[in-house]
């Protein structure tokens, strides 16, 4: 048996040192080491764990291949973004800002367990382990979400925050998931610091990545995010975890988006797009026109639509510009949804390749309904907005895909057949790409004349 020995880990960036150092090595903290006791079986890098029953090396041509089990969560898009569903013994982290809906997505996924929704012959009970709220606030939640509350049956609620007594619970009630909300909540008395310090986190994590493996539980952590974007603590359990999904949206909008960022078990870029109703959180049905805005007047200025693709799913976005003549020497550039940096370039591609005088004026662009794109194919669309609202021309119901390059040209996107069936099936004709037309400069003296849509 191995003894629990001890390491030295920075509370700002989770470096590991055997022995004390005055200065972190990694991010040049000062005095920002702490002891940290590692249990017996978690030293090697939690995620490399394998069960605890002693392994000897086999011949990879005589391991079975068995298909692996999956627990449907309920919500076929977060079942799609972990790639068919949760995988028995797996640790998934799900992190978020505070509010985004984490707690109700969590307590949802239970009470679709309980109910005969997706019950199957896999063991479907839960316990959620709550260090942030109590029973009776878990109690009210539920209600809002779900009324007949006695047709709930095996959702098991533990409000407290010490790690052995969770372990307890886990072994006595044997849960087919266990739900901890959140991780920087969890407490040990075996590891150094205040709960919520990384020493804890670390040691609570690499306690329940022990659980989850040995007895081949999944675990889903709840990690919050913090003002940078980091996973506040569990960024350290990265490499610890199998999966690391995000839920992102805006606090204005009630759309979230679930991301996957690494997974062992299913693609990295899908995406499953939720809803935060009234009455919890729902999957959007009817996701290619999410994110237009509905009854526009037919010849608003300044609104044109782009497709962006998400993992293999084609969404039609609306990108809306604003274009005034700026009153302060140094006129303002405001986007949001796209890359500041990438918006700087297309105003400089409009001046210089389209003569577009734009160095006096205010633009603004914003992606409509709360979505932040990287996707590179809305380029022309952004020029465009940005176009039609210094022209006052109407574009609102032309689609615009492409990359715009340095030179002004327009390049090629990925999936663009995709796109353009997608926009078509939507109804809008009028599709604008590298198909159409070589250079920004040919589509916009070509709109300025009237036209010509291809
Ligand atoms: P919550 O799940 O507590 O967020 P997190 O766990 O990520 O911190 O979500 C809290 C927000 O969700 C809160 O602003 C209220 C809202 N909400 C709804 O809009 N509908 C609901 O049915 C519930 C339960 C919460
Ligand atoms: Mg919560």
């Amino acid at each position: 048996m191995k003894k629990s020995s001890t390491a030295y880990v920075c509370q700002e960036c989770g470096y590991e040192s055997p022995e004390w150092l005055g200065k972190c090595p990694e991010c040049g903290m000062w005095n920002s080491l702490r002891e940290f006791k590692i249990p017996a079986s978690a030293k090697t890098s939690a995620g490399k764990q394998i069960s605890s029953v002693s392994q000897k090396p086999r011949k990879l041509g005589e391991i079975g291949s068995h298909s692996v089990n999956r627990l449907s969560t309920g919500f076929s898009e977060m079942d799609g973004v972990l790639g068919g569903g949760i995988v028995a013994g797996s640790v998934i982290l799900l992190a978020g800002d505070p509010g985004v809906g984490k707690s109700t997505l969590l307590l949802q996924i239970a009470l679709n367990l309980s109910l005969s929704k997706v019950r199957s012959s896999l063991n479907s009970s839960v316990l959620y382990i709550s260090g942030e709220e109590s029973g009776e606030q878990i109690k009210l939640r539920t209600s809002r979400i779900y009324k007949n509350h006695k047709d709930i049956e095996n959702v098991y609620i533990l409000s407290a925050t010490n790690t052995d007594l969770v372990q307890e619970a886990i072994e006595e009630y044997k849960p087919g998931l266990v739900i901890v909300d959140s991780i920087q909540t969890m407490e040990s008395e075996n590891a150094g610091g205040l709960s919520g310090s990384i020493s804890q986190i670390r040691y609570c994590a690499s306690l329940f990545i022990k659980i989850a493996k040995t007895q081949n539980i999944p675990i889903i952590i709840v990690g919050h995010v913090t003002k940078e974007g980091m996973v506040a603590g569990p960024m350290v359990l990265s490499h610890m975890v199998d999966t690391i999904l995000f839920l992102e949206g805006e606090k204005s909008s009630s759309i979230r988006i679930l991301r996957s960022f690494k997974n062992r078990f299913g693609p990295v870029d899908e995406v499953g797009i939720f809803s935060m109703e009234a009455g919890g959180i729902v999957q959007s049905n009817s996701i290619e026109q999410l994110f237009l805005t509905k009854n526009l007047p037919k010849n608003v200025t300044g609104s044109i639509i782009s497709v962006a693709m998400e993992g293999s799913r084609a969404f039609l976005v609306e990108i809306q510009g604003l274009v005034v003549s700026s009153k302060i020497p140094i006129p303002r550039r405001v986007s949001s949804g796209i890359d500041y940096k990438r918006l700087e370039l297309i105003l400089a591609v409009l001046q210089k390749h389209c003569n577009i005088p734009l160095s006096g004026m205010d633009v603004f662009v914003n992606v409509a309904g709360g979505l932040k794109i990287s996707d590179t194919a809305v380029d022309l669309g952004i020029c465009l907005a940005i176009f039609s609202s210094f022209k006052n021309i109407s574009l609102s119901t032309t689609v615009a895909v492409s990359e715009v390059g340095l030179l002004g040209e327009l390049r090629p996107v990925q999936f663009l057949d995709r796109r353009i069936k997608e926009a078509k099936k939507l109804g809008f004709k009028n599709v604008i790409s590298h198909n159409t037309y070589r250079t920004l400069s040919e589509v916009i003296r070509s709109l300025g004349k009237g036209g010509n849509y291809g």
